[in-house]
């Protein structure tokens, strides 16, 4: 490799490993918006309530099926799982591979990058 390749490779290496970084890391101005394909079930916020679909505050780090006052499926309740960024992200893209039989009737997104997207703006959910 001569040293113009090695630069190249070096710098293409940096960029990719940056893009992955912000794939990780989400924008939280688009998972609002992303957000608003879960609206229709999940309220958050101060005055959120459970509707179709249990409220989502905290959602990060909140143990599977444990919200007060809400009837999970057996699935969801015996998920036996934490809410951990890695599981909201797999969970939004397809909801029925992470806990197989869950009552959440969702595709799924479409992309890592906006499931990326939705769990930055999750976290910011108290
Ligand atoms: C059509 C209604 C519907 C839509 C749309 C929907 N959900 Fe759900 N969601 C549900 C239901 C119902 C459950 C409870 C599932 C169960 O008990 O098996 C659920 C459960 C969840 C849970 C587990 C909550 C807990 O307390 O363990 C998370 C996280 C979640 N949804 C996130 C999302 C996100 C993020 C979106 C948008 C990308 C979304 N959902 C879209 C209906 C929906």
């Amino acid at each position: 490799m001569n040293r113009a390749t090695r630069i190249a490779t070096g710098i293409a290496l940096a960029f990719g490993i940056a893009l992955q970084a912000c794939a990780q890391s989400g924008n939280v101005e688009a998972g609002r918006k992303a957000f608003g394909k879960c609206i229709y079930c999940h309220q958050v916020g101060p005055s959120a309530r459970n509707m179709f679909g249990p409220h989502l505050n905290g959602i990060v780090g909140r143990r599977a099926g444990s919200a007060p006052d809400y009837r999970y499926s057996a699935a969801m309740k015996n998920a036996g799982i934490v809410w951990t960024e890695e599981n909201l992200r797999a969970f939004v893209r397809k909801p029925g591979k992470v806990v197989p039989d869950n009552n959440m009737r969702f595709y799924g997104l479409w992309s890592d990058k906006e499931a990326a997207d939705l769990v930055a703006y999750l976290r910011t959910l108290k």
